[in-house]
């Protein structure tokens, strides 16, 4: 009898431009699972390509600097085709973006999308509001979406979800 082999795991967060809110949800499980001795692959993309090779917004670097997260040297990638062979979960900062990435998928990819914030429990079909035209309030807010839910996630995960 053959037994199914699990890939390790591998996490990828994707919003619109990999410059706000996927690298800051990167870089936040990046410690959740440090701390709860989760390993995993981990990076974040953009379903745009609009700042490939770019540093996140200093907005980003500074809110998760303040969270005592270092996201300074994560450099923008845009979504490519490999991905949904080399991610088992992919998590979508927004609905927008998880329709995009589930256009793209190729047919019979295996690897799980969801949207992030449907790992919370009563915040299921939310989206992380995009904080790039807004203020740093915005960008904290987004941050305390983001920390909730990859809570969540490493939870899942752990458990073998
Ligand atoms: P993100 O935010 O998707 O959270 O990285 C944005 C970054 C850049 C743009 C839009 C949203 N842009 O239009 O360049």
């Amino acid at each position: 009898m053959s037994q199914k082999v699990e890939p390790p795991l591998a996490v990828l967060f994707v919003c619109l431009g990999n410059i706000c809110r996927s690298p800051m949800a990167e870089g936040a499980f990046r410690k959740a699972a440090q701390n709860a001795g989760l390993e995993c692959r981990v990076d974040s993309v953009g379903t745009a390509g609009y700042h490939i090779g770019e540093s996140p917004d200093p907005r980003a670097i500074a809110t998760a600097l303040n969270h005592g997260v270092n996201i300074s040297d994560f450099k923008g990638r845009q979504l490519a085709p490999s991905d949904f062979e080399g991610f088992t979960h992919i998590f979508a900062l927004d609905t927008a973006n998880l329709a995009g990435i589930r256009s793209r998928a190729p047919r019979g990819a295996e690897c799980q999308i969801t949207l992030l914030l449907d790992s919370v429990p009563g915040r299921e079909g939310q989206t992380v509001a995009d904080p790039y035209y807004g203020d740093e309030d915005d960008f904290e807010r987004v941050w305390s979406d983001i920390s909730l839910a990859v809570e969540h996630v490493v939870e899942q995960l752990k458990g073998g979800g």
